[in-house]
């Protein structure tokens, strides 16, 4: 396996690849690697025959009242931990590297980007976006594999491929979960032992939106009865939102002759970290 920093070394790393006619699988991560990095990554060495993973804390999608700074990094863990899954090659440039010499293009896909997460965080998906074309052009991937637990950003990336015509081939893996059902991320590291034991709650109220969905209750009633486990617990300090919305458009849900999926999706507060976590209600 070899890391390798620099943007030109890197696209003559993937010429001579691609004149091997060798295909690429791409993992983009922001590093402090967890089983839902690995597991992307055991997915992703599946589809190609060489595996590159990026590790780099994107500047770029995150405001300035966020966690850029105290963001977890470990790079030393995440090299043994991406050797073991056997990727060939770990793109870590900084934030030189990437947005040096003045810097002044981005990529936005509009409307989904202010629902939801967006609505809490202007200029995130903004961030991601950019950050992820970028390493589309540096690495040239055939494929690359994200989580459904950033089901927003999955979408968007999804539109972003369409509507500016990546060759890019976009695939998905389910979000993986702790024993308690808490969804595994870089972030649970700063909840301290009695919020890590009420984190869970999240995926509890998504489960039960579920629930009464199933019963035959109505959007509102299913975001309530999910709202109402959240509020009853002292540790969330805050619900930043719970929707229930169409997985295929993450517009309004419509009517019940329409079966197309449904996204159970919520961010909250628990403390100073914010957790986000959806499900898919399959209606067919
Ligand atoms: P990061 O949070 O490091 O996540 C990298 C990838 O891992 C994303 O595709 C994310 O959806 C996936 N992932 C995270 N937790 C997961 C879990 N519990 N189960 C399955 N997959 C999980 O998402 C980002 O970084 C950045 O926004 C990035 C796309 C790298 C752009 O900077």
């Amino acid at each position: 396996m070899k890391v390798i920093t620099g943007i030109d070394q890197t696209k003559k790393i993937v010429s001579l690849i691609k004149e091997k006619k060798l295909t690429i699988a791409l993992v983009p991560t922001m590093g402090y690697l967890h089983q839902g990095h690995l597991s992307l990554m055991r997915e992703a060495k599946k589809k190609a025959d060489l595996l590159f993973i990026s590790i780099f804390v994107n500047p770029a999608q995150f405001g300035p009242s966020e966690d850029f700074e105290k963001y977890p990094r470990d790079f030393n863990r995440d090299r043994r931990l991406a050797e073991q899954e056997g990727v060939s090659y770990i793109f870590h440039p900084d934030a030189q590297e990437m947005y040096g010499g003045d810097f002044k293009t981005f990529v936005q896909v509009e409307e989904l980007d202010s629902i939801m997460c967006g609505q809490r965080r202007p200029g995130h998906f903004r961030g991601v976006c950019t950050v992820v074309l970028k390493l589309f052009n540096i690495i040239k991937p055939d494929i690359a594999v994200f989580g459904q637990k950033d089901y927003q950003q999955l979408a968007i990336l999804k539109k972003m491929s369409k509507d500016l015509n990546l060759d890019v081939k976009i695939s998905a893996i389910e979000t993986v979960r702790e024993n308690d059902g808490l969804a595994v991320s870089s972030r649970n590291k700063y909840l301290d032992p009695r919020q890590r034991e009420n984190a869970p709650v999240l995926y509890k109220s998504l489960k039960a939106a579920e629930e009464a969905l199933r019963k035959g209750f109505g959007i509102q009633r299913a975001e309530k009865e999910a709202c109402r486990l959240l509020e009853a617990n002292d540790f969330v300090k805050g619900i930043d939102y719970l929707d229930i919305r169409d997985a295929r458009t993450l517009g309004p849900v419509l009517d019940k002759k329409n079966k197309s999926d449904i996204l159970i999706a919520g961010a909250i507060q628990i403390g100073d970290t914010r957790l986000i976590d959806n499900i898919i209600y399959r209606r067919s």
